[in-house]
């Protein structure tokens, strides 16, 4: 019988997607005995953003959640989402974090970490990889991503090339990141055959977002197709920005004789349970209805749904709603001069920034922000196409393009000394350690909320003693 598996992405991309990530571990705590016997592929369940919203919005320890995460999903793989040599950040970190990071991450209990580099620069993701074969138990997958998107230089053949290299590379699966929802069906078929002929039993994998309305098709002629694994999530939590809906695809499937290993009424159970939660999102106003619907206009300006947002944002910030529409229509333009970038993670938020600053200024790259500088230089990686001469010229004045490896070779200095230096007594662990040289503000924030919390507790034992 043909099968079909299933990663339940409601604990990591689904809350990412619809409600920025600020679902509390103490919400789902209660389900995940449940969600242990459902028979999904993997649960999605850290990476992400869910390490700064932890420590920056939840009062979490994104370590602790990961433990707790490991004790009630035993026999359940714990997958995360990796940005490659940024890590969870913005920014590359030094190739010995990079590899702690993993470490650690294994240590506490991630199986499957899929990586990806925002540009598909694959050197940025080859530390990330060795690190995970290193620490690897007979559980771990190391899942290599290809970030997908459109454009003159994005063809079938380029996508099927950088499969290959993957597995020349030694993951052990290959996922396809639509992270804008913007892959149609014509493009899933072609894509995935041509991908399936050149890799032959590797586990092919598609993660798409329902933003534009295209993803039930496009995983349907995924299916038919060959992908071995597709994401979704709990119903209530998907649709709009987020997965289609797991319970619907269990359906489906079930109907053309495929087999997923699901267990219908746990998955059923699943949704009861995240029901009412949804709605006291909803209520309080952190789910925005609005991100449930379908908006096709990411076909056009292939913009993901959390990039849109925060544009929103930005210009109600500067009381410059009004030019919204001009600076999506920006972003063609700025993602063409750039050499078309995939927009996801950091350089959705760079191109959008810069699109916002053209318009505003009325004038195109007047302003260039030091990210976007960055970029041109060559120290996120290779651009998929050349960037603009224009833009080369204006901000290289003649110097030679860096090498991002060799930039990262070059930066010295010990970042673990430097975080034990700065934490003091605050810290108590390598984890502590390294929250701190992901995101240092919120982790000392969270380290001094901790210490105080935890030094009121013992007064107040004593008291009561
Ligand atoms: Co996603």
């Amino acid at each position: 019988m043909k099968k079909v598996q299933l990663t339940e992405t409601v604990l990591r991309d689904a809350n990412q997607s619809l409600m920025a990530t600020r679902l509390p571990y103490a919400d789902y705590e209660g389900i995940l005995a449940d969600m242990d016997k459902a028979g999904y592929y993997s649960v999605e369940c850290w990476g992400g953003a869910t390490f700064d919203s932890c420590l920056r919005y939840l009062g979490e320890d994104p370590w602790e959640r990961l433990r707790g995460l490991r004790k009630n999903l035993p026999n359940t793989r714990l997958q995360m989402l990796l940005r490659g040599q940024n890590l969870l950040g913005y920014k590359h970190y030094h190739d010995d974090v990079v590899e702690k990071f993993i470490e650690l991450s294994i240590k506490n209990g991630i199986d499957v970490i899929r990586i990806f580099d925002a540009l598909n620069d694959f050197r940025n993701i080859a530390t990330a990889l060795e690190a995970t074969k290193k620490y690897a138990t007979e559980k771990t997958v190391a899942s290599g991503c290809i970030s997908y998107t459109q454009s003159p230089v994005h063809t079938v053949d380029k996508y099927i090339e950088m499969c290959k290299e993957l597995k020349t590379m030694g993951f052990d699966t290959i996922c396809l990141k639509d992270m804008a929802g913007t892959m149609s069906p014509y493009e899933a078929e072609h894509l995935i055959k041509g991908i399936k002929d050149a890799i032959g039993d590797m586990t092919l994998i598609l993660h798409t977002h329902c933003t534009t309305g295209m993803a039930y098709m496009t995983i349907t002629k995924a299916i038919e197709s060959g992908i071995d694994v597709i994401d979704t999530a709990t119903s209530c939590f998907s649709g709009g920005t987020s997965q289609p809906a797991t319970e619907t695809m269990f359906y489906a499937l079930k109907q053309y004789g495929i087999e997923t290993g699901l267990d219908e009424d746990v998955i059923n159970k699943v949704n009861d349970y995240f029901k009412p939660i949804k709605q006291k999102y909803v209520d309080s106003g952190q789910l925005n209805p609005k991100s449930l619907a379908t908006d096709a206009q990411a076909l056009v300006y292939k913009v993901p749904g959390g990039m849109l947002s925060n544009m929103i944002a930005n210009l109600t910030d500067m009381h410059a709603m009004d030019k919204f529409d001009a600076a999506l229509a920006e972003i063609p333009a700025v993602r063409a001069d750039l050499g078309y970038p995939p927009l996801v993670t950091p350089l959705s938020q760079m191109v959008g920034n810069q699109a916002v600053t053209n318009v505003l200024i009325g004038e195109r790259y007047k302003n260039i922000s030091k990210e976007v500088k960055n970029y041109i230089k060559g120290e996120y990686g290779i651009a998929p196409a050349p960037i603009s001469q224009e833009l080369l010229d204006k901000v290289l004045e003649g110097a030679e393009p860096v090498d991002c490896r060799v930039e990262d070779a070059k930066r010295t200095g010990d970042d673990f000394t430097a975080a034990k230096d700065a934490l003091g007594d605050l810290c108590r662990c390598e984890e502590d350690v390294m929250s701190y040289i992901c995101y240092p503000d919120q982790t000392m924030k969270f380290l001094k909320d901790r210490k105080a919390q935890e030094e009121n507790e013992a007064v107040y034992t004593i008291e009561e003693m």
